[in-house]
């Protein structure tokens, strides 16, 4: 990783081992071998129904790998015992739809979480809601329902709600490929800054100039296999695969 002396041992937090996923027959990952280590930003990018999606939800245990083996944050995927609760609590997922709920309050969409599953006391998860609701730009908005913001400020309320559980991992799929290019921008802003923070970060996207400004590694993927990965500035310079390069060339412009 960037920045990090040789001799600290950097700890694995996700680890597809000869992961493949199969649907109805049809193998949609095929043999991943990944690790992400801890802190690490990766960048998953690939054409659409390349598999990126269905990396994310095996991560956060919406599916389970059809063979191999998974470790996410010391726990094994597999195991039959997992509380899941627990192991899901850890894990933030940010969409591209959103996923907001549209009955309950900017507020009590991020407040929900720290109270139900962590069982924190509601007064101490309301002040942490202001909190980050600040930290992401939106701090006027908490009396809102999701359906009088923009697409941008979702996303941000997204972020915010994800950001409550103190997840050990962010997971972003394609957070702001439904957004304008200036919430985009917006969006992307708050990720720079949550990534800052030092938490571990798999995000799907085609941004290339945020890849190659955000992420520690690029990871690419086609037909459900990781074709090439890297460090992102010599993969866009200068991509090893003929996939990969097709792929930027498209998405370049
Ligand atoms: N629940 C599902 N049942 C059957 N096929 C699925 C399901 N989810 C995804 N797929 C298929 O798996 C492939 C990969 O999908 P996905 O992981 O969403 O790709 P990406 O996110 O890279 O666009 C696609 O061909 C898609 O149609
Ligand atoms: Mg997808």
């Amino acid at each position: 990783m960037p920045g990090q002396p040789a001799h600290v041992e950097r700890a694995p937090m996700i680890c597809f081992s000869g992961v493949s996923k199969a649907y109805d027959g049809a193998w949609i990952l095929k043999q991943i071998d990944l690790t992400v280590y801890k802190g690490e930003k990766i960048a998953l990018m690939g054409y659409s129904g390349c598999g990126k999606t269905t990396m994310l939800r095996c991560i956060n245990g919406l599916e389970q790998c059809s063979t191999g083996q998974l470790v996410v944050n010391g726990a094994n995927l597999s195991n039959p015992d997992l509380d899941w609760n627990r192991f899901r609590a850890g894990i933030g997922m940010v969409f591209q739809q959103f996923n907001l709920f549209p009955h309950l309050t900017v507020l009590e969409n991020i407040v929900l979480g720290p109270v139900k599953v962590k069982k924190m006391a509601r007064a101490a998860a309301v002040e942490k809601a202001h909190q980050l609701l600040m930290q992401v730009g939106i701090g006027d908005k908490a009396d809102f329902y999701p359906e009088k913001l923009s697409g941008g400020q979702k996303q941000r309320v997204a972020i915010a709600r994800s950001l409550a559980m103190e997840p050990e991992i962010l997971l972003l799929d394609e957070p702001t490929s439904a957004l304008d290019p200036p919430m985009s921008r917006e969006v992307l802003a708050v990720i720079e800054q949550v990534a800052a923070q030092g938490m571990t970060l798999v995000m799907v996207t085609h941004e290339l100039r945020f890849v190659s400004h955000l992420a520690d590694r690029l990871v690419f993927v086609d037909g459900g296999r990781v074709v090439e990965e890297g460090c992102p500035a010599a993969i866009l310079s200068n991509p090893q695969q003929e996939s990969t390069r097709r792929y930027l060339e498209i998405f370049e412009q």
